[in-house]
């Protein structure tokens, strides 16, 4: 399928202080689009000036939820190169997440095409700063004109780019996390394992609670016995107890992280044990009070590698490594954005270049 392009002719001033990027808040000038019917597949794959999107009000979407995405981000290199971190990965993911929430999937190469191409075109907008990043927001939803609830027969794939900077307000210093003990995030078989919208318009009640109480985010725990530690709002979690690294074993309902596993990857090349099994918030508990708890930090695409400084459980709250980054977190931080900007060797071949 080729790739419509039309040029914004109106394009926007970049961002004068890239200092003061945050995150999401700012858009490029293009955005890819694509439709889907049942029978046809997708078709009208085109790069348009970014703006708004036009819906029927009885849209699926807007009713049911059908929709999924994703966040990867695009980096400028030391050398100037413009690269993408792992895409193939995203790009399997959003499938894994369509077929759990009756969305067609896409074609993977065709997909990294289109990324290739809209981040290209855009490529003035990646950011230059040190710790900036273009994030990536992919996003699919269903648009039938139809109020029965039913598999999507029209659906939308759209692409938008966001220079951005910390995700956190905090940046790499350590953010506070608190247990969330009332709502739970996800239950095996629901869609937990999927990166769909539901799963986080579920998740704001905990987050504004967290948030009024001085945490950036809550820790999930289990949706059935609410025992075990499962992930943070938008991040996977890693631990060092007792020297040792571990991170929640993923079990249908904790989202599959492309960090979560990149760093699994890299610390076993280095012949560092990490164990991904079910860890008990009483586990957690004891080795908070013990002293035990040497490090713990969140891992994601946005959040990059951040440490946690404080760990609210009840009412209780627990200082990790004096609320400073550990070594193993610094280190991890360290290793990975060198492969992301080019500051280390990429022995993986998890770097692709843009063109
Ligand atoms: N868990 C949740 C709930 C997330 O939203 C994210 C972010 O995408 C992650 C974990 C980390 O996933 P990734 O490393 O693929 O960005
Ligand atoms: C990401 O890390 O890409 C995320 O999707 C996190 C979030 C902003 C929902």
């Amino acid at each position: 399928m080729d790739i419509e392009i039309i040029r914004n002719p109106n394009p926007a001033e970049k961002p004068a202080d890239e200092g003061k990027l945050g995150f999401g808040r700012v858009f490029t000038d293009h955005m890819f689009v694509m439709d889907w019917n049942k029978g046809t597949g997708w078709h009208d794959a085109k790069i348009v000036p970014f703006g708004n999107l036009s819906l029927h009000p009885a849209s699926t979407v807007l009713h049911y939820g059908s929709e999924i995405f994703e966040g990867l981000k695009a980096y400028r290199q030391a050398n100037g190169k413009i690269v993408l971190f792992r895409p193939q990965e995203n790009i399997a993911r959003i499938n894994r997440s369509a077929i759990r929430m009756g969305l067609p999937e896409l074609d993977p190469d065709f997909a990294l095409e289109a990324l290739k191409k809209l981040v290209a075109l855009d490529a003035d907008w990646v950011p230059h700063g040190e710790g900036t990043s273009l994030y990536i927001r992919p996003f699919m939803f269903g648009d039938d004109e139809h109020l029965g609830v039913h598999g999507s027969r029209h659906v939308r794939y759209v692409v938008i780019l966001s220079p951005s900077g910390s995700y956190y307000a905090a940046g790499i210093n350590p953010v506070d996390i608190m247990i969330e003990d009332a709502d739970v995030r996800a239950v095996r078989g629901g869609t937990g394992e999927a990166k769909c919208g539901g799963n986080y318009g579920a998740s704001v009640r905990a987050g504004e609670r967290a948030e009024e109480r001085g945490y950036a985010q809550v820790l999930w725990l289990d949706g059935v016995e609410r025992k075990y530690i499962e992930e943070v709002g938008s991040m996977n979690i890693m631990f060092k107890i007792n020297g040792k690294i571990c991170t929640p074993a993923l079990n249908g309902s904790i989202l599959p992280g492309i960090t979560r596993k990149s760093i699994l990857e890299l610390l076993r090349s280095q012949g560092i044990e990490a164990e991904e099994r079910k860890i008990s918030l009483d586990e957690l508990t004891a080795a908070a009070e013990n002293g035990t708890l040497d490090e713990a930090w969140g891992c994601g695409t946005a959040a990059v590698v951040s440490p946690v400084g404080r760990l609210a459980i009840g009412e209780k709250i627990y200082t990790i490594n004096g609320g400073k980054i550990g070594p193993v977190t610094q280190k991890l931080y360290d290793e990975l954005t060198g492969i992301q900007w080019g500051k280390r060797d990429d022995p993986f071949g998890w770097i692709v270049p843009v063109v």
